[in-house]
């Protein structure tokens, strides 16, 4: 918030040198800038920063040991150095992509799902390429969503993505989780609840993390998948409900022929799921590549917002990507991560459930076999709100958390208390920055803290 001392300042007349002291007026934000607060979690990030030996279990990041350097920076001598190529890279892309890399990407996401049973050609004219998932998800609010329009998510969610929505002015109704994803009753009683208040008609997306879901760990089963399209298209009456499914986590998978197909390789009218992933978490964020797959009426409008935005992704960054998928370094760099991963994952789970035995406290977790995040239950009565003692207190003890109420921000709910908890009870564990040989540590910190509030 600006004050009277901060319009009236002095500056120096950069002719005369002289100081002059004036009126400045104000910048007057628009209402989308005024809608677009800063991220809750901006605030424990610095936190993280701030404070010397804290453990963090706290931001989304990966791991920086298995950051792939040394294969990218191969990939990226062999674009520059071949000169045609490398004046290519060097230009101007293409809005929607480099080609190449919309072909690979098309014929990636067909092997995926045949891996998973299914048959589906995906058609790279349908492929966008943005930088990181991210932007993608907010250009496909920005062309589907109108201030007041109302788009379900499920309860919690990805706190980004939610701050995306509350910027464009959406209203967000949420769905709780269990472990096998969104509860498909309890979609099918919010959708008659949306339609009995007559609002039916605003309703825009469902948005579904459907691999290892952020922040709950949770995977959508198969059953499931089937069940959350029907329920879509059943109650797509006047106008098609589309599903952005964001598969952020699905390469960072333990057994990957485990894996269900897709929400869009299941569809078989192709047309009511946009389906983005992402290089960040399976490579590298610091490329900030990602791609969505549209139904075909999409695209253009998709493009079109996009060439407002940016007229294209960093090309080069594009050729790098598109250079290592065929020398198959991204595969093998999945591979690392997939078994990395899920060695960290089990030495999480392990202290936890040690410490559950030495407190001997009824508390609970998800159980994930992939992505980068476990999502812990607290018994009722114990808050993990960023008030509360147990944050207070786990960061004296040098641990950092993410309180599950960031998760629930502004999300609607006709039940506030889910499967997996509540706002007040819970938390997220991210495990993928923090390093191998400090998770132990972290969880006996944490514990200590348990012990130092509960009753
Ligand atoms: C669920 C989910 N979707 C999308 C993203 C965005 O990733 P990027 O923009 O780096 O592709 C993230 C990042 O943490 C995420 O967790």
């Amino acid at each position: 918030m600006s004050d009277e001392r901060d319009t009236h300042e002095s500056h120096v007349d950069p002719f005369s040198g002289q100081s002059v002291s004036g009126h400045v007026a104000p910048l007057r934000l628009s209402r989308k800038a005024q809608l677009a607060a800063e991220p809750a979690v901006t605030r424990l990030i610095e936190l993280a920063l701030g404070q010397e030996d804290l453990i963090s279990f706290a931001p989304g990041l990966v791991d920086e040991e298995t950051l792939p350097d040394a294969d990218t920076e191969l990939a990226c001598r062999a674009v520059l150095g071949n000169k045609e190529l490398a004046r290519r890279a060097l230009q101007y892309g293409t809005t929607s992509g480099l080609p190449g890399l919309r072909r690979a990407l098309a014929a990636y996401l067909t092997e995926l799902d045949a891996r998973a049973g299914v048959s589906h050609e995906f058609d790279p004219d349908r492929i966008v390429v943005g930088t990181g998932s991210q932007q993608l998800l907010y250009l496909l609010t920005q062309v589907l969503v109108d201030p007041g329009d109302i788009v379900i998510t499920s309860a919690p969610d990805y706190f980004v993505y939610m701050a995306t929505l509350e910027g464009a002015g959406a209203t967000m109704w949420g769905v709780p989780l269990d472990e096998h994803g969104i509860v498909p009753q309890a979609l099918e009683q919010l959708f008659r609840q949306l339609d009995h208040e007559g609002v039916l008609e605003r309703v825009r997306l469902v948005y579904n993390v459907s691999y290892f879901h952020n922040p709950t760990g949770v995977t959508l089963s198969l059953k499931r998948r089937r069940e959350l399209l029907e329920i879509v298209r059943r109650w797509s009456r006047k106008h098609r409900i589309l599903i952005v499914e964001d598969a952020a986590y699905r390469e960072l998978a333990d057994e990957p022929e485990e894996l269900p197909p897709s929400l869009a390789g299941l569809d078989e009218t192709d047309s009511f799921v946009a389906l983005c992933q992402t290089f960040s978490k399976p490579y590298a964020p610091g490329l900030k590549c990602g791609y969505a797959y549209l139904p075909e009426d999409l695209v253009e409008a998709v493009v079109c917002e996009k060439t407002n935005h940016d007229f294209g992704s960093p090309n080069l960054i594009q050729h790098v990507m598109l250079e290592l998928m065929e020398r198959g370094a991204y595969a093998r760099q999945v591979e690392r991560l997939r078994k990395h991963y899920a060695a960290k994952r089990s030495i999480l789970l392990r202290a936890l459930a040690e410490a559950r035995r030495k407190l001997n406290l009824p508390f609970r977790w998800t159980e994930p076999r992939g992505g980068l995040y476990v999502w812990i239950v607290l018994p009722e009565g114990i808050r993990t709100d960023s008030e509360s003692a147990l944050f207070r207190t786990a960061i004296k003890h040098g641990v950092l958390y993410v309180p599950g109420e960031y998760c629930f921000l502004g999300i609607r709910m006709l039940n506030p208390n889910t499967p997996l908890g509540n706002a007040s009870n819970t938390i997220r564990f991210a495990y993928g920055h923090c390093p191998l040989d400090r998770i132990e540590e972290g969880v006996q910190r944490f514990a200590r803290a348990l012990a130092d509030v509960a009753p």
